[in-house]
């Protein structure tokens, strides 16, 4: 027992080192200070449907916390295709999570990331992407590429830590639903749903 819960912290300490590794190399890209809590992590995998047999689509799943998540949630690992732009954190996650489909690429240019899969429908898009740092008509063109692969209804889940949605409303385009603030993340993390109007 007291090994197993030794082996866990030894494991989540390991997480968070390469994480604030992760944010001195690319703070801009890496845009938080430590990995998603998995309270946060467990509410944004919340929203997948694993009844509607398509795949979920993460983008920026950094150390896995969110993708471990959305396995648990009962995702498949070959329904599972998470897009990371960093080198250092696709290569801990194809070690860390077998079967799981990682990209290493650029999920603001999807067509190429997914390449021959390019076409496919996902349930849902689970982004950690830090948006706050794109000018707002990239985060626009960015969620409407998001919006263009689930089916409508469906949601794309981000987190974020400003006060306000991070992309602005269009509500002919898109509608923008706050989901959750939660508290017992550090940052405390502000949770968002859009889906197509
Ligand atoms: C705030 S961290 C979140 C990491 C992890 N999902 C978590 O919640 O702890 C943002 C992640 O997005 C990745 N990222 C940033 N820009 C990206 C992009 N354009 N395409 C794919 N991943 C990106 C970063 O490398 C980092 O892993």
């Amino acid at each position: 027992m007291a090994i197993r819960l030794k082996q866990k912290l030894e494991k989540k300490f390991d997480a968070e080192i390469r994480f604030f590794k992760g944010m001195m190399q690319g703070p801009k890209q890496v845009g938080a200070i430590v990995p998603t809590s998995s309270i946060t992590a467990r509410k944004m995998a919340s929203v997948v449907n694993t009844g509607s047999g398509l795949p979920v689509l993460e983008l920026g799943p950094g150390t896995g916390v969110i993708t471990k998540a959305i396995l648990e949630k009962g995702v498949k690992p070959e329904d599972l295709y998470a897009i990371e732009y960093s080198s250092d954190f696709y290569r801990h996650l194809v070690e860390q999570f077998q079967g799981v489909n990682f990209i290493h690429g650029d999920a603001c240019d999807l067509d190429r990331a997914l390449g021959e899969k390019k076409d496919l429908i996902f349930d849902c898009v689970i982004s950690a992407v830090p948006l706050l740092y794109f000018p707002m008509h990239a985060r626009v063109s960015f969620l409407e590429s998001l919006l263009a692969r689930i089916p409508a209804g469906r949601p794309v889940v981000q987190i974020t830590y400003g006060p306000v949605s991070p992309v602005v409303a269009c509500p002919d385009r898109y509608q923008i639903q706050h989901f959750d603030f939660i508290v017992r993340n550090i940052p405390p993390a502000q949770l968002w749903i859009y889906r197509k109007a």
